[in-house]
């Protein structure tokens, strides 16, 4: 089980990793104003992207399995489910906001960015109390 864990732990790192990353991509790309520079950004961007799916496919399957295999689990774990729920969606608006980039079709200032990218420093700081005070 402690393996489990502990690769639970490694890959929602890893996801987080290219949450906190990506967006300040966009902060970067909300700013840019030459064409050059911009095409690059969304080949970062898109690789990026790529390999944040499957270590956020691996971080929540191993939560699966302590969850439903080991069976690891109390009331903390309800908002700890709605909170992953709202850091997919998150994962997949940023594939969103990517593809407006790529179409030039961004409709956000860099303010905007920079303020989104505020939102997976709130969640993993809530599923960290969660999982580890455990308050309910
Ligand atoms: C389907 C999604 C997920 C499920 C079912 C799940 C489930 C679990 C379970 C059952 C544990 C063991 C808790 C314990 O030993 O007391 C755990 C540990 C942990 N989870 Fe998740 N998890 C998921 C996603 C996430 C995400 C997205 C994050 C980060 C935002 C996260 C962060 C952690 C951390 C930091 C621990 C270690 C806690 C400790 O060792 O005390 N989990 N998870």
């Amino acid at each position: 089980m402690l393996w489990i864990k502990a690769l639970h732990i490694i890959f929602v790192t890893s996801w987080f990793a290219g949450l906190f990353y990506l967006p300040r991509l966009f902060v970067n790309h909300a700013m840019v104003t030459d064409a050059a520079t911009a095409e690059r950004l969304v080949l970062m961007e898109q690789k990026l992207f790529r390999f944040m799916l499957p270590l956020a496919l691996l971080a929540l399957a191993f939560g699966l399995i302590l969850w439903l295999h080991y069976g690891i689990s109390g009331n903390w774990m309800h908002p700890k489910l709605l909170l992953v729920a709202v850091l997919i969606g998150y994962h997949f608006y940023c594939g969103k906001l990517l593809n407006d980039f790529k179409h030039n079709k961004n409709k956000h200032s860099h303010v905007w960015y920079r303020w989104f990218n505020e939102l997976p420093v709130l969640v993993l700081t809530l599923v960290v109390i969660l999982v580890v005070v455990k308050p309910f």
